[in-house]
């Protein structure tokens, strides 16, 4: 019998790696994708994604092996699916709001092919009641079938990293929720099928399984968030957040995460404003308690405040910035990702230049025409000598090594991740700054001792001669 086949719908950084991942357990799988280009590449046994480790390899022999292709009419590969996993991202716009163009237009496709008896399963995260209530009936009038009974509907989100996806599907267990239970039967089917870890959660319907992502992201921006005004209570208080921090997490129940410039990428600043649409969407609270949701709000806030404060940082340190050449190093949102997607990298060089400084760019990750293509002044090394200050922002491990040396007017490093070498660069005569380092609170702490100081020495000074002027007594 020939093998059954898989569809999977965006071959992007996740898509494509997850299509390999069918295809090693037996499955025929036809990727599709509206980018010729991609579609091109994967035919001709090329990956598009360089980034994830072994994935270049297994699509260059699964190709010639015949048991993976690509093409851009979905509908046409839908009509020959039992399994169809829809992988297309679903973007922010600037109010905050999803944008689900992609994935209706990935929809829309697919149900023009939809057979009876096809399971369909959304990987991409979305807001909560998407795939039941916005998704289930464009596939319905689509096809003309309904869900839950002529076809099955599941959503499971997507957990993995890009760069570790292949271990993180070993690893981390699987979360799933039906439409209806024969759905969520047919879901489990298909991962226990496809799947290395034996362990999948199932959820009581694909609006809990769509709230799992979400309030996983959200609780990392949140414990981010709180880490963040931890470091400024230590900034304040001329104490170590990074020490404290360390030895608070000694205690098994204590995970606070690292203070930062900032958080990036496409998913924890993104996907609370998900959960944000959900709490506004709610008219009546319960016994009018609170408004829903207000603590990631906030973190959201925090977070995307620091990158302000660690340009107020920088300015407490240096004066003012006006005319300064200030270098951010990394433009991507995390080290080691070539992704820009709302990098603290945009809101360092906002603040900078709000400030008249001269802002630098600079990425190992990307080429000094993509740099500026994504808005920033690329840095050359012959600029090296006018450069005041400079601010990690992507602890990309190539910067580990960074070579201070040329940096000769340099005054201070900001290590915004926590990542460099303190000695290192104080040895070089620059001050080296970390948010939540303490120094703010010492400074004040060692000016107001020498105040004291002052003050002390002034007063004793004045009642010696009060007593030098004193008349004698009488008797
Ligand atoms: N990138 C991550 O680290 C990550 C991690 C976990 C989950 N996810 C989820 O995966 C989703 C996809 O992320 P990604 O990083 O793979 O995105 P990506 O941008 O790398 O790839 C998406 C692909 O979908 C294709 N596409 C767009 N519209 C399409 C359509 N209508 N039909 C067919 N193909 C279409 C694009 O051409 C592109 O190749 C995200 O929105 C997120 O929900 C991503």
């Amino acid at each position: 019998m020939p093998p059954a086949t898989a569809v999977v719908v965006g071959l992007g950084k996740i898509g494509l790696p997850l299509a390999v991942q069918y295809a090693r357990h037996g499955w025929y799988v036809i990727g599709c994708d509206v980018n010729p280009d991609v579609v091109e590449q994967i035919n001709a046994g090329r990956s598009h994604i360089h980034e994830e480790p072994g994935l270049e390899e297994a699509v260059a022999q699964l190709v010639q092996e015949g048991r993976l292709r690509a093409t851009s009419d979905t509908t046409a590969a839908v009509r020959q699916a039992r399994a169809v996993v829809v992988i297309v991202p679903v973007l922010m716009d600037e109010a905050h709001r999803a944008n689900l163009t992609a994935l209706e237009a990935a929809t829309r496709s697919i149900g023009r092919g939809l057979q009876p008896e096809t399971l369909v399963l959304y990987e991409t995260t979305l807001p909560v009641g998407t795939t039941a209530h916005h998704l289930a009936p464009l596939l319905e009038s689509e096809s003309g079938l309904q869900a839950g009974s002529d076809f099955w509907l599941a959503y499971s989100p997507e957990r993995v990293s890009s760069g570790t996806i292949f271990r993180d599907l070993r690893l981390y267990p699987k979360v799933v929720g039906g439409f209806n239970p024969p759905s969520t039967e047919a879901a489990v089917a298909f991962y226990r099928s496809v799947l290395d870890t034996s362990e999948i959660i199932v959820m009581p319907s694909t609006d809990d399984a769509e709230f799992v992502k979400l309030i996983e992201t959200t609780y990392r921006d949140v414990n981010i968030a709180l880490a963040n005004e931890f470091a400024r209570f230590a900034d304040a208080h001329g104490l170590d957040v990074q020490a404290a921090i360390a030895a608070a997490n000694s205690q098994p129940y204590s995970h606070i995460h690292t203070p930062s410039v900032g958080v990036g990428g496409h998913c924890i600043p993104v996907y609370p404003y998900f959960l944000l649409a959900g709490a506004e969407a709610v008219t009546e609270q319960v016994d009018g308690f609170a408004p829903l949701l207000q603590l990631p709000r906030q973190a959201r806030a925090i977070n995307d405040s620091m990158a302000t404060y660690a340009v107020r940082r920088l300015e407490m340190a240096l004066g003012s910035l006006r005319g300064q050449t200030v270098l951010i190093l990394g433009i991507a949102y995390r080290g080691d990702v070539r992704e820009l997607a709302f990098s603290s990298a945009a809101l360092l060089r906002t603040a900078l230049e709000k400030r008249g400084a001269h802002v630098l760019a600079d990425d190992p990750l990307f080429s000094s025409e993509e740099i500026r293509a994504a808005g920033y002044t690329p840095f050359s090394p012959s600029e090296a000598a006018a450069v005041r200050a400079i601010i990690l922002q992507a602890a990309h491990t190539a910067y580990r090594s960074f070579d201070f040396r040329p940096f000769s007017h340099c005054q201070v490093v900001l290590d915004g991740r926590q990542a460099l070498q303190r000695s290192a660069i104080e040895a070089l005569g620059m001050r080296y700054l970390a948010i939540g380092d303490g120094s703010p609170g010492r400074s004040r702490q060692r000016q107001l001792a020498a105040f004291r100081r002052r003050e002390a020495t002034a007063s004793s000074q004045e009642t010696a001669a009060t007593t030098r002027h004193r008349p004698k007594s009488a008797h």
